[in-house]
């Protein structure tokens, strides 16, 4: 899919292209993520001050899955969601996909003599499955990695089945104004900051990337429109560190 304006202008804020040559933003991601793959896991660390793994727990608590459910984990990274409902739901199956071999690498480590867990290359934007193939999906910060919004989201609910349940994880927008002061100063100052003098290339970009990424990404409103759109139901809102995280949750 060729680059959207949108997405060349994001390129250019956030500096990727001193570094990488792609003409698809899928391509983009999968050069910034294998690059990014060995420090991931403790970047989210201090991006959530510790605290990912447990509102990604009560967002899975939260996901409508049920045991015994085949689920599809899309933009699974080193796995972290994965892991979560297979752990949570007894004789859940869960499959992870990803376009980066690196995160792959990581999450097939974790995974190592676990038969619930599986992980395969593939892109969001052309799911390698069949219609109505899952009883669920979920989707933890990818909504920001597919090339067109409402395509990505119609192909989620493609491979899910009628009935079927889908979650959503992204970053927020924090409500009232002395939260969105703090919220602002931490990912356009001090996380900059930080890469610059702390980091180097791979840790300072994704610094940049954040912040020029949040810039226009939709609100939970218009996130809902699209969800809407596509022919999803019975949406739920729900957020966590005091907004900055959001969750939707919807019936296919
Ligand atoms: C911010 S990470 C999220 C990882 C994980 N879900 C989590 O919650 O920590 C985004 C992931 O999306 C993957 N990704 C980006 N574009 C993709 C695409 N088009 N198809 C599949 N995976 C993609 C990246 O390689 C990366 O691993």
């Amino acid at each position: 899919m060729a680059l959207s304006s949108e997405k060349k202008d994001l390129i250019r804020r956030a500096g990727f292209q001193e570094h990488f040559q792609a003409d698809s933003w899928s391509d983009f991601n999968r050069q910034f993520f294998n690059g990014l793959a060995p420090k991931y896991d403790a970047l989210n660390e201090v991006l959530t001050f510790g605290q990912q793994k447990r509102y990604k727990t009560r967002a899975v608590r939260r996901s409508g899955i049920t045991p015994g459910d085949l689920v599809l984990d899309i933009c699974t990274g080193t796995g972290d969601m994965a892991f979560l409902i297979a752990d949570e739901f007894e004789r859940s199956t869960v499959i992870g996909i990803d376009v980066a071999e690196s995160m792959l690498h990581i999450a097939r480590r974790r995974a190592a003599g676990r038969p619930d867990v599986e992980f395969r290359v593939g892109d969001a934007m052309a799911l390698p499955f069949t219609d109505g193939m899952f009883d669920a999906a979920v989707m933890s910060y990818g909504l920001r990695n597919l090339d067109d919004l409402q395509k990505g989201i119609d192909e989620v609910r493609r491979v899910v089945r009628p009935g079927g349940k889908i979650t959503f994880i992204d970053l927020g927008k924090p409500e009232g104004a002395l939260r969105q002061l703090i919220y602002r100063a931490y990912f356009e100052n001090l996380l900059p900051f930080l890469g610059r003098h702390l980091f180097h290339r791979g840790e300072f970009n994704s610094f940049r990337y954040l912040p020029e990424s949040n810039k226009n990404f939709p609100t939970p409103t218009q996130l809902r429109a699209t969800l809407t759109a596509s022919g999803l139901r019975d949406i739920q809102t729900y957020t966590y560190m005091g907004g900055t995280v959001l969750q939707l949750t919807a019936v296919r």
